[in-house]
């Protein structure tokens, strides 16, 4: 089974990976006939394979209702690999290596048979291996099957208790964690009843994303730009995730949810409190979680008079997208016709606390956008005082720092310069940072490196109870009053609803453009 056939030359990845080398571990993956397996779970761990981090023993069993062997299933994933990894097989020796990592057992979700055979299963390859049975769940279902997987799992006596010496038990539940506070409040109680929260991993893949995490290392490792990280010098704050693409075939899922839950609680959440939380005293995992509740707990609940003035919902409409006609949400599959689920969001964010006091973090997503951008826009404030000849200055604009999460990652700040010449005249100019272009190496998928955290035993990058809770709450107390916010129909291809233009127009200040 897996061993690693490829090392690294550069000094400062062969240092890391000495550092991050996982253990023998066995993944099971629940859901493992569903698209999220073939196109992104196991290209991210041909990657790890490829990358040499995986140079213990390890096994990786899917677990699905779907009759298959074990062959059938590791062509389907050789497939995957094919189509999605971001790195082809260096050979195909290297590609049936892996594959031969790969088993499959077939089972419902509900019921205990496919458990026993499970268990089995995950002995008979960890004697094999001469490995200790060090397992990690992966939840890769939809939502209904948690509680069920979980409490089959417990039953089945396939968790090690934490405290049970050197081997281990982890379990890695995909997002949506819950409908609304109370569901989320449900479902953490369902996990504890079989895990220790030290043995959950909570996925959103936002954080696995390179540029996300690079939010830290840019605030706290660089000197000029933590004393500029508040209210004094800060005037507002954006935070857009456009998405050019529609539903596609996750009307099911989708419209229950509408943008709100399915980006801003997780995803957008987890951004805004990587830019609003304090230092850290430590790059300790609790250390930042801390902080990043904190932030959460700062945020000001919306009272129901305010919704019409500081969110805006949206639903596309029909229109087009890259010069091609796309049909209307209330028109995709399976959408019905009559839907007021919201494809679009913007809202404005106010924390209570001495850093962001008076500052509004203006936050927006949407589906079918002119394009795919995701970005954090700081505008700070004009210079208190003008020097020059007004006349000259027309072109003074404040100095933006953009973080680029997707897609040419990397990081722009405009500047007032003078335009050569004789006259005064200011012309904002740019200074890029290109992650591709300094570094020369394409980032990893955001899977690969939540998916090594998690069998390494790192839990930083994984959402903590409480931060699921808190940015619930600040959902709840929107959705709650959802019948006070209109909802706006916007042409698929445009930039959402012109009430969204408004939002941030009252303040005096406008969406900079991505
Ligand atoms: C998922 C959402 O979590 O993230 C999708 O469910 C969304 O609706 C996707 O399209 C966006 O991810 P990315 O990495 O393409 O920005």
């Amino acid at each position: 089974m897996g061993q690693a056939v490829e090392t690294v030359g550069n000094p400062f990845v062969s240092r890391f990976m000495r550092l991050r080398q996982a253990g023998p571990f066995a993944l099971t993956i629940f859901g493992a006939s569903g698209d999220l397996t073939k196109r992104k779970l196991i290209p991210a761990l041909f990657n790890l394979y490829k990358d040499g981090f995986l140079s213990q023993p390890f096994n990786i069993v899917g677990y699905a209702r779907r009759e298959k062997t074990d062959r059938e299933f590791q062509a389907e994933m050789a497939e995957g690999i094919k189509k999605y990894s971001r790195r082809q097989p260096d050979s195909d020796e290297q590609l049936q290596q892996f594959l031969s990592t790969l088993s499959y057992v077939i089972g419902s979700f509900e019921d205990e048979p496919g458990y026993r055979q499970l268990k089995e299963r995950l002995r008979m390859n960890a004697l094999s291996l001469m490995t200790p049975e060090n397992n990690l769940f992966y939840l890769a279902t939809p939502p209904d099957s948690f509680e069920p997987i979980i409490s089959n799992l417990n039953h089945s006596g396939l968790i090690t208790p934490i405290a049970d010496g050197p081997r281990w038990s982890r379990l890695i539940i995909e997002k949506p964690f819950g409908h609304d506070t109370v569901s989320a409040i449900a479902l953490n109680h369902a996990v504890h009843k079989a895990f220790d929260e030290k043995q959950i991993y909570r996925i959103d893949h936002y954080l696995g994303k390179e540029t996300v995490q690079n939010i830290l290392v840019f605030r706290l490792g660089n000197s000029i730009f933590e004393p500029l990280w508040n209210r004094r010098y800060i005037d507002n704050i954006q935070i857009s995730v456009s998405e050019s693409l529609g539903i596609g075939s996750r009307a099911g899922y989708f419209d229950s949810s509408g943008i709100i839950r399915d980006m801003i609680q997780s995803h957008i959440m987890q951004v805004f409190t990587l830019i609003a939380m304090e230092p850290p005293a430590s790059f300790e995992t609790n250390a930042i979680r801390d902080e990043k509740a904190k932030v959460l707990k700062a945020v000001r609940y919306l009272k129901s008079e305010e919704i019409s003035t500081h969110v805006v919902r949206g639903q596309y409409g029909p229109g087009s997208v890259g010069g091609e006609k796309v049909k209307g949400y209330r028109e995709e599959k399976d959408v019905p016709s009559v839907s007021t689920t919201e494809t679009y969001v913007a809202t404005k964010i106010t924390i209570d606390n001495w850093r962001w006091s008076g500052v509004p973090f203006y936050i927006r997503a949407g589906k079918r956008l002119p394009k795919r951008v995701t970005e954090v826009a700081i505008t700070f404030k004009a210079p208190p005082h003008l020097l020059f000849d007004l006349s000259g200055c027309e072109n003074l604009t404040p100095n933006v720092l953009r973080l680029r999460i997707q897609p040419q990652e990397g990081i722009s700040l405009s500047l007032g310069a003078k335009v050569p010449g004789q006259a005064l005249q200011i012309a904002p100019v740019r200074m890029d940072f290109m992650y591709s272009e300094s570094f020369g190496v394409a980032s990893p998928e955001a899977y690969e490196r939540l998916i090594l955290d998690a069998i390494t035993g790192d839990s930083t990058l994984f959402a903590r109870e409480d931060e699921v809770d808190l940015s619930w709450k600040i959902i709840d107390q929107i959705t709650k009053h959802w019948d006070n916010a209109p909802l706006h129909i916007y042409p698929a291809g445009e930039w959402g609803p012109t009430a969204a233009d408004e939002l941030v127009a009252r303040d005096g200040r406008r969406w900079l453009r991505l």
